[in-house]
């Protein structure tokens, strides 16, 4: 089935606007996505108190899965030393808090601090603006949280990867359903709907959830996965039967339709040049074109793609594509610190003066109404059969 804009998708939910381009490979399911579901308006991130589980050591996801044996003691809490079981207690639990809670600050950023390195980008308050800034963008270009033809009313457990603060939002959305919003930051607003568990764990090691999920939710994760095919497999063994997985995620190298983004335009050396020192770690910063592969050969059935352009600025007529490209281009102009500096300065050796030069000429020509700068969001869902 074709990627090209312009080719339609037959059967498929009722199509949005002229500019999103949709491609189906097997015929789609006979309900239409979140019917009439507006986007949801995200409420300003708070910091606060997390509620979320303990990270877990490998050596200690094996210990916890229940092989029949009673746990044994540690020697320090199996005798009459009250004092000192009160110490390693405290000495225990505040290194482990301090594992996932004390986040390390860089450049005036702050990052996250469970598996300290493993993600590029910030988890401070800016960061987590931006995002919200995204999820506004995304839900406004596809007209709600999800296409998936999934019934709330039915789903039991969900299970969101890298939720940042999404869970909060798929809580509310779906108050039937047990929600665990997955992260490697335990960064999270102190008011979460009651049905929303966290997980602080790294969702490319072994997953020891100990049922399987009505639907698994993975939003803009570009640039963050090593493995997208075991990911993807991963999540299709962990779906019930009839379960459905929606990703949401681009292409995060940007292009213009006209010529007016030349290959030595700074925005597009900026992120070209961002986007290959992710590479180079081994996260492809372009997820959204192969998500539906990746989908097929994990043995999903009934898989749907939709393409949408989303615009960096004003500059387009559409009233609805001028919209998004407001989101964008805010979005991005607020994120550019965040978004370069663990990049350029641990993988390509800049320093900060260097980096500030170039987001300053970044900045001018995100501002330039000649430049017409665009990249594109995919959505996949699909069925396990
Ligand atoms: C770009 S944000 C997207 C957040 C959210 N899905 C959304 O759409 O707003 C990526 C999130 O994934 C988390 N993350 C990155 N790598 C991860 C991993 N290996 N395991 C779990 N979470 C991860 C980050 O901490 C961050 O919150």
């Amino acid at each position: 089935m074709s990627n090209e804009p312009g080719s339609a998708e037959t059967g498929s939910p009722p199509a949005p606007p002229a500019q999103e381009v949709s491609v189906s490979r097997t015929p789609s399911p006979n309900k239409p996505g979140p019917a009439g579901s507006s986007p949801p308006k995200p409420s300003p991130p708070k910091s606060g108190s997390a509620r979320s589980s303990p990270p877990r050591s490998e050596s200690g996801r094996a210990a916890a899965i229940d092989s029949g044996a009673n746990i044994e003691v540690d020697d320090a809490f199996d005798d009459d030393r009250d004092s000192a079981i009160g110490d390693a207690q405290t000495t225990y639990t505040s290194s482990l808090a301090s594992s996932v809670l004390d986040y390390p600050v860089e450049y005036g950023r702050r990052y996250h601090a469970y598996r300290s390195g493993r993600y590029s980008r910030p988890n401070d308050e800016q960061e987590m603006d931006r995002l919200l800034l995204i999820h506004e963008i995304i839900t406004l270009a596809i007209g709600g949280l999800y296409l998936a033809p999934i019934e709330a009313e039915k789903m039991t457990r969900i299970l969101d990867i890298g939720t940042g603060t999404g869970a909060m939002t798929i809580g509310d959305e779906f108050p039937n359903a047990e929600v665990i919003g997955n992260d490697l930051s335990a960064n999270l607003p102190t008011f979460v709907p009651g049905n929303v568990k966290f997980e602080v764990d790294d969702v490319e090691s072994e997953w020891l959830h100990d049922s399987k999920f009505s639907w698994i939710f993975c939003r803009y994760m570009a640039a963050s996965i090593f493995d997208w095919p075991k990911l993807v497999k991963n999540i299709h063994e962990n779906l019930e039967t009839g379960g459905w997985c929606e990703f949401q995620d681009f292409d995060l190298l940007y292009y213009s339709e006209d010529g007016s983004l030349a290959p030595d335009n700074p925005l597009l050396s900026w992120i070209t040049t961002l986007t290959n020192a992710a590479q180079s770690l081994g996260r492809d910063p372009n997820p959204g074109s192969k998500l539906e592969g990746w989908v097929q050969d994990a043995g999903f059935g009934n898989i749907v793609h939709r393409r949408y352009k989303i615009p960096f600025g004003v500059w387009p007529k559409d009233p609805h594509l001028k919209e998004l490209g407001a989101y964008n281009y805010r979005q991005l102009s607020e994120g550019l610190e965040g978004l370069t500096l663990r990049l350029y300065t641990s993988v390509l050796g800049w320093n900060e003066e260097e980096i500030y030069a170039l987001l300053a000429q970044v900045r001018r020509e995100l501002n330039n109404p000649r430049i017409h700068a665009l990249f594109d969001l995919h959505v996949v869902y699909a069925q396990k059969l």
